[in-house]
């Protein structure tokens, strides 16, 4: 087998390791033992002088098989990247792609690195909830100091490597498109004879640096972030591990940590999420080869907070996009908030004054649909009304070019409809981008009906292209996102109704890991938006279940942050919630009104109910065949709700704290308890009696 995955050639004096392990050269089984294999053959083959690490079809190593941690790993003499370090002939690594995680380590054990320009490089594997187990840890702040080595290895990042080049992680760059293994053989020939051999392992001075300072100081600045995580600690501890500790001892100790962290339920639950994410971009009912529709262009409909933010998706992206508003007054308005949100960018310090101005050239103002007559792809964004929504896709319909893309970025309505105005319901999908639209990752792309597999696929490849995470959903109100989150709107609103307050449900949910608590958001989205929501889901159904404490507030004005008050007060410019007395006294009022005592209600119960609602809700969906699988629910909430990703998404989270059965036993009392809206679905009874774990769910089944 490694003879297949590893091969070896010679050029001159140059022996070459050749890693062949499509898609990415991930390190699988095999792999390490054909380097170990490589190093050992060209030590002992006299006409090689030095030797070549390099990976096939231009990529070096993406790392480590994430599908083998938390398993049984074959034992080996000697790990492939220490044999590198030790060989007695020089080894250069060859980095085209990516050199990341378990790839960059073997790197780090050849004597020399060169790259491509486009190259990039880095220890990732915090992301997975681990450490980088293969002498990174060790061997890094020995390259480059531990102040850089930290930053890198508890960030995760991906670096150009130009900027590698820059920190000392790379000893040489070609330009992109350069012949790579022809300049690393060229290379190993130039260093072939020089001694002392640079081998990292000998390498003392930078880690003199590492005073306890450095680390206190890291640990302060991740705090916030890294709330329930170990990993990152844990990489901040191997760095000061580097240098404390000779290598050997270091590597001992970074390989057991490794262990330890794999069996983790953070890494778990990130590792899921990383292949959670992948498999969301698989639709199975899309044949594969399905022809992607170029976009060189696009168009947005509205210029208010959803349509700005949208549009500037695509000049972030380099996408030249047309922004339509009815009125000039509307457009300037609309561009004015577009260009404060890039300003506030640039005053932050994450965006170039210069480039700003590139991306805000690339939106163009216009009134006339005549004007986007010609876009590739145009996005509705204006208001949720059907009526309005179906006479601009009938205006979309009259002018836009044969095979254009029409997107409505509905957040409920029916996309059926919707595309009934038009004679093209096959070009018809929903594109519906998360608040604020910029910023926020998914992309949920709704399919209608008569939605074609090609414009679906062209959506997600959309999604793609500006950066999101696309993930597909069918048809119904409130699609697989607002719908499955649904329910736990409206149960933070009704655990208020049995004593609880906003300011304890927002902790409980911040310490399980939010950014904000859910009160807290809602007043920066503004109340206006659920209060309208739910009118028309009342209008609609006759037991919706009704959220009188939440009314009322929204009647009394508090739309939330823009007037200073909602579930929360606010003092003029500062976005911190303080409690409310208004808010105490309507909840006093409702518990009196309807005979309701107060009781303590625990986090745990506030936490369950919240959640478990909407496991319920997201089971239905599955049921009705709307969503595809279940890890799909996970990536909507991972990266259009906030949930914390080290708990792998609402599904996996409810795997991890006891499955199907739980759950419906739980929701099963509740039933008991409250009626008709905690009815448990027969899928998720189903599940719990098959012993289905939630992550394994798919439609209908
Ligand atoms: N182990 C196992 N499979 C991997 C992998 C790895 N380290 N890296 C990528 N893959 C798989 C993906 O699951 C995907 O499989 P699929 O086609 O069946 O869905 C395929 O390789 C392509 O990956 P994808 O992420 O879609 O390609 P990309 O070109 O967008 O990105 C990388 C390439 C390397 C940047 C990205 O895959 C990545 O970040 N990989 C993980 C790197 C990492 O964390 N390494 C350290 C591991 S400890």
């Amino acid at each position: 087998m490694s003879q297949d995955l590893v091969r070896l050639s010679i050029s001159g004096a140059v022996g070459i390791i050749t890693v062949d392990n499509p898609p990415v050269n991930a390190l699988s089984p095999g792999v390490p033992e054909g380097i170990l294999n490589g190093v050992q053959v060209f030590n002992a083959t006299d006409d090689v002088k030095a030797i070549v690490l390099i990976g096939a079809n231009g990529k070096f190593i993406a790392g480590a098989d994430i599908r083998f941690f938390g398993k049984e790993r074959a034992k080996l003499p000697m790990r492939p990247q220490d044999a590198l370090e030790q060989s007695n002939k020089p080894v250069v690594a060859a980095i085209s792609g990516f050199a990341l995680g378990g790839g960059y380590e073997m790197a780090l054990g050849c004597h020399y690195r060169v790259a491509l320009s486009n190259a990039r490089v880095g220890l990732p594997e915090v992301t997975l909830g681990l450490l980088p187990g293969g002498g990174g840890t060790q061997r890094l702040p020995r390259l480059i100091g531990p102040a850089k080595a930290l930053d890198l290895i508890v960030s995760g990042r991906h670096v150009p490597a130009p900027e590698a080049y820059g920190l000392g992680m790379l000893n040489k760059i070609f330009p992109a498109g350069s012949d790579l293994q022809a300049e690393a053989v060229h290379y190993a020939n130039s260093i072939a004879d020089l001694r002392p051999i640079p081998r990292i392992r000998n390498m003392k001075d930078e880690v003199k640096k590492g005073t306890p300072e450095l680390f206190e100081a890291k640990r302060k600045e991740i705090a916030r972030r890294a709330r329930n995580q170990e990993a990152p600690y844990v990489c901040i501890e191997a760095v000061e591990v580097a240098c404390k500790t000779q290598i050997d001892d270091g590597l001992k100790w970074e390989g057991d940590k490794l262990r330890y962290l794999e069996n983790t339920d953070e890494s778990r639950a990130l590792r899921y999420a990383f292949f959670a994410e992948r498999e969301a971009q698989k639709l199975p009912d899309v044949p594969k080869g399905t022809p992607i529709k170029p976009i060189t262009n696009a168009a947005v409909i509205g210029c208010g907070t959803m349509g700005g933010g949208i549009a500037m998706c695509f000049a972030d992206a380099g996408i030249p996009v047309k922004v339509l508003e009815a009125s000039q007054e509307a457009l300037d308005k609309g561009m004015a908030k577009v260009r404060a949100n890039y300003e506030t960018s640039v005053k932050r310090g994450s965006l170039a004054a210069d480039e700003m101005e590139r991306r805000f050239a690339r939106i163009e103002p216009v009134t006339e649909y005549d004007a986007i007559a010609q876009q590739d792809v145009v996005i509705e964004a204006v208001f949720e009304n059907m009526d309005v929504k179906k006479e601009i896709f009938t205006k979309l319909d009259a002018v836009m070019k044969p095979g254009a893309m029409l997107l409505s970025n509905t957040s409920a309505l029916d996309i059926d409809e919707i595309a009934s105005a038009t004679k093209r319901p096959q070009d018809v999908a929903g594109a519906h981008f998360f608040s604020p639209a910029n910023v926020m990752k998914l992309l949920e792309v709704v399919k209608g009906k008569e939605s074609s597999g090609e414009i679906v696929a062209s959506t997600m490849a959309l999604g793609k292209i500006i950066g999101k995470a696309p993930a597909a959903t069918g048809n119904c109100d409130g699609f697989l996102a607002n719908r499955s989150r649904a329910p736990f709107n409206s149960e933070m609103v009704i655990l208020l109704e049995e004593g609880a307050t906003p300011q304890q449900v927002d902790k409980v949910m911040v310490d399980f890991g939010y950014p904000m608590g859910p009160f807290a958001v809602g007043d920066l989205a503004g109340l206006d938006i659920g209060y309208a929501g739910r009118a028309r889901r009342a209008a609609a159904d006759p037991n919706y279940r009704t959220l009188p404490i939440a009314d009322k507030l929204y009647e009394m004005g508090h739309y939330g942050q823009k007037t200073g008050a909602g579930w929360f007060k606010y003092e003029p410019g500062d976005r911190t919630p303080h409690p409310h007395d208004v808010v105490d006294q309507l909840i006093k009022e409702h518990m009196e009104a309807n005979n309701i005592e107060s009781r303590e209600i625990t986090d745990d119960e506030i936490l369950k109910r919240l959640l478990f609602s909407s496991v319920n809700e997201a089971c239905k969906i599955l049921e009705e065949g709307i969503a595809y699988r279940a890890s799909d629910v996970d990536i909507m909430w991972l990266y259009g709700f906030g949930f914390p990703r080290y708990r792998g998404g609402l599904m996996f989270w409810a795997d991890l704290i006891g499955g199907p059965q739980e759950v419906y036993s739980q929701i099963s009392s509740w039933h008991q308890r409250y009626g008709e809206r905690w009815r448990p679905s027969e899928y998720l009874r189903k599940l719990a009696e098959s012993g289905t774990i939630f992550k394994d769910a798919k439609a209908g089944s």
